[in-house]
Parts: structure tokens; sequence; C-alpha cells
């Protein structure tokens, strides 16, 4: 059956005007990724897109298990929706994403959200025409268990956001199994895309004028395991910063344990590639970080942050890190705030640890309070401000090439290769280019900053 076609026909029954589709991202870019997706299937079936969820006619949440407060707002959210749904019968309610590839909420949401219509996982786009068909021709509500699915779809559509910023997926889950880590759980063994299919897609974004380009996966550094070709993360950045063009080529998430010299190297040698290093640390104490599965030391970090700070003159470092990990003592958090100390990051998003059912670290007892563990985030938060604060005064006077990502009225933002915010006044319209600029000051944590030269 062409669900497909079918769906076209029903929406052209059922809706006197075009229908509207509202998808909610929760979480990470890999979410974002995902979403593109869903908007693009939705959009083949005939929807398009609003953010105005009373004129929604589906709503999709595209949810996130990585901590339980992403878990209880997006409950929140979904809670708010039944009113709306009274108003328009024809509506379709569909949760989906890393939330629902367990087991126990798919059985809160059977209970306590009953005006959910359809449940679908993760890396399920393409099922979506048929939920849509049955959930309108059967009347019946379509809850898939939560299943997984490795197979890897090219070619499905995409609606992207933006037509300057982009991202390719370039492998999917995770094997790591960070003891406090629900990812690997809920979005399956890791797998990669065929570098032909990753070049292909770069290429045509580049051609079609996109100029930051963000390479995901969860640990991008084991890009390649499992494929017939033999080709690692450095050979897939060599082989796609040879596309020519102009665009900076950004990637997360990086796994210290697998962050080689030879990435480092390829970054050397091609400055399209972002200047910013986002290498989650987690812990600053060997004894933690062994309790989190995280299969490096402090010592193995430093030689990573060390040999790029020799290669790379203008490298920069930004990390993850997690307080209150089941057993941490305030002795060995201190090791983590000494660390942020040496390795001065230009940034830290910081977690405050999150007990996820079904993990390693769920089993391991856990005294702090959380009200110790706030204060010690609260600590770190700080020294972190002050380091941010010097970066920002050290780049007072010096020049940089950025992207011009935003415009309100005059106002310009734009990005620098190492991911620094910088604020500048033009009278032209310079959105969307790269431009030269000179840092004149600082407002809060970005920068101000005088056009150079402009080039078309
Ligand atoms: N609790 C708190 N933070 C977590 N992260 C992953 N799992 C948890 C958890 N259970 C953080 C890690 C990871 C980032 C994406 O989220 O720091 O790098
Ligand atoms: Fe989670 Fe660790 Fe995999 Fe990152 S590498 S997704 S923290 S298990």
């Amino acid at each position: 059956m062409n669900y497909r076609e079918s769906v076209r026909n029903i929406l052209i029954e059922k809706f006197e005007t075009i229908p509207l589709a509202n998808v909610l991202t929760f979480g990470c870019a890999q979410n974002e990724n995902d979403s593109e997706k869903i908007r693009g299937m939705l959009y083949s079936l005939g929807y398009r897109m609003t953010d105005e969820l009373e004129k929604s006619d589906i709503v999709v949440y595209n949810t996130c298990a990585i901590r339980e407060n992403a878990e209880l707002k997006i409950f929140g959210n979904i809670g708010k929706i039944k009113a709306l749904k009274k108003q328009n019968p024809n509506m379709i309610v569909a949760v989906c994403g890393c939330m629902v590839m367990q087991q126990h909420i798919v059985d809160k949401i059977k209970k306590s959200y009953p005006f959910v219509d359809i449940v679908f996982g993760v890396n399920a786009a393409e099922l979506l025409p048929e939920l849509i068909y049955k959930c309108y021709s059967e009347r019946k509500k379509q809850i898939l268990a939560p299943e997984d699915r490795t197979e890897i779809i090219e070619n499905s559509p995409v609606l992207r956001q933006s037509n300057v910023k982009a991202s390719i997926s370039i492998m999917y889950g995770c094997d790591n199994f960070c003891s406090y880590c629900i990812v690997p759980y809920v979005r399956g063994r890791e797998r990669s895309r065929k570098p032909r299919d990753i070049l292909n897609e770069f290429t045509e974004l580049v051609n079609r004028g996109y100029k930051d380009i963000t390479l995901l996966g969860q640990n991008v550094n084991s890009y390649g395991k499992g494929l017939e070709e033999k080709v690692d993360f450095a050979d897939l950045l060599s082989m796609l910063c040879k596309v020519e063009g102009e665009y900076v080529i950004h990637y997360i998430s990086s796994h210290p344990k697998d962050f080689s010299k030879k990435v480092i190297d390829v970054i050397r040698d091609n400055p399209q590639i972002s200047r910013r290093i986002h290498l989650p640390i987690q812990s600053g104490n060997n004894r933690v970080l062994k309790e989190m599965n995280r299969k490096y030391t402090v010592e193995k970090y430093m030689e990573i942050v060390n040999y790029a700070r020799e290669q790379i003159p203008d490298v920069t470092f930004s990390t993850d890190i997690i307080v209150g990990f089941p057993g941490e003592t305030f002795e060995e958090y201190l090791d983590t705030e000494n660390l942020c100390k040496q390795v001065r990051f230009t940034q830290i998003f910081n977690y405050i640890y999150s007990k996820r059912m079904g993990t390693k670290a769920a089993q391991m007892p856990d005294t702090v309070t959380h009200k110790e563990k706030s204060e010690w985030l609260n600590r770190l938060i700080k020294v972190q401000q002050q380091i941010t604060f010097d970066y920002l005064n050290d780049c007072i006077g010096k020049e940089y090439r950025a992207l011009v990502e935003e415009k309100h009225d005059k106002l310009y933002t734009c990005r620098l290769k190492n991911n620094f915010v910088v604020k500048l006044f033009c009278k032209d319209d310079i959105l969307n280019q790269f431009v030269n600029v000179r840092i004149t000051g600082k407002t809060g944590t970005s920068l101000t900053a005088e056009l150079i030269k402009t080039e078309r």
C-alpha cells in the first residue's frame, strides 16, 4: 500500500485548508537533525509547518531521555496539549525520540496521557505515513513498542530549518556504555554511514550555499568502525575539506579515548575545520572516571589538550562535566575544579548527575545530597565565569574571521571559528557571509567588534 499517497488524500478530505504540523524538539543536536527528517516527511505528505500549537493539526514531540528533568519538562508540555485537542478533534498528537525507547515511559503515556495518538521511537520518520494513515482510517492509537531500528535510511526527505547552518549525521548509536548514560540503551549500537553518502550530502549543502556544517555522532572519533571501507574520522574530515567553497565544519561529540593525534593534524592542516574542540571530560578524577567507565585518565586527556595546543595555536576547548556522580567525594569534585583551571576551557556544559533507570550507575550508592551537589555545581560555574571573562579580555584588539549568523536591525551576531560570539553594527547587508572583524570590547559573555573587510 502506498501510505504516503493515501495520507495525502485523507488530509485533503479532512481539512478545508492546508493542514499544519508542529514538531517540537527537546535535547541535543542529533534530535534537531531527526526533527528535520520528521518535518521533511510531514511536508512530503502535504503538511506545512507552524510554531503555533493552537493552529497545529499534528503535533510531534521529539523527546530526550538524557536527564530526569528533560523527561519531566516534556511530560509537562504534553499535558498542556489535552485542552487544545478537544478544540480540534482531527488533531494528532505524536511522541517520538529517545524517551519513548523506554518501555516504562511508553506504559506511562498509555496510562496517563490517553490523548497521545502515536508513539514511534527513534530512526522511524519513514514509518509516519503508515502510522498517520492507520490513526485516521482505523481510528485507533498507534503506539509502537521500543524497537531498535538499526537500518540506515539514505535519501529520506529533509526540511532544514536554516539555509546557512546544517547538520549531517555521520553515525548513529553508541557502544560506550558510560555507566551514567542512557544513550546506548535508547539509540542502539553504533553504526556509521558510508563516506560516499556523507560526502554527497556535504557537497550538496556547500553547493546550495550552506556555510556552517556540523557532523553529528555520539562519538565521532570512532567513525568508520564496522564499515567495509577502511576509513576513520580523520580520513572523513580530510575528504570533506577537499570540497571547494568557504565553510566551517564543526563536529560533536568527541570522546577522549578515541581522539587521535591524526585528527588533530587534520584540523591543523585544514582551516575550514572549527578551532574549537568540544571534548567532554566528565570528571577530573581518575577514580571517578573509572567508575564512569570512560576508559581514559586525566593524564591521557591532558596529552590530547597539550598536543592540540602545540599544533593549533588558536585552538580552544569546551567540555561536559557531571558533578555528584554516585560515590564522588568533595575532594574528588575539587580535582574537577582544578582540572578546569588547568585546561582553561572556554565553555563548560555542566550537569548534576541524574539517575537513569537501567544504567550501571543507577545501582551505585549515592549519599551526597542534591543540595550539596548544587553547591559544587555553583562553585564550578563561578570558576568558569572568571576563566571565560579572562578569555574574552584576551581577544580584545585581535582580528578574526567570522560567519555572520543573525541580524536585528543593524546589529549583527557573528561566530568566530573558535565558537566565540561577536556583535557588530553594520549598515550593509552582511548576513550569512564570512567577514573579517577586529574585537573592540565585550558585553556579558559576548564580544563587540568592528568590520575590517567584507567579501562576497
Ligand atoms: N546525568 C547527568 N548528566 C548526564 N550526561 C549524560 N548522562 C547524564 C546523566 N545521567 C551528560 C554528559 C554528556 C552530556 C551530553 O550529558 O555530560 O556528555
Ligand atoms: Fe553516553 Fe558515553 Fe555514549 Fe556519550 S559516549 S552517548 S556519554 S555512553
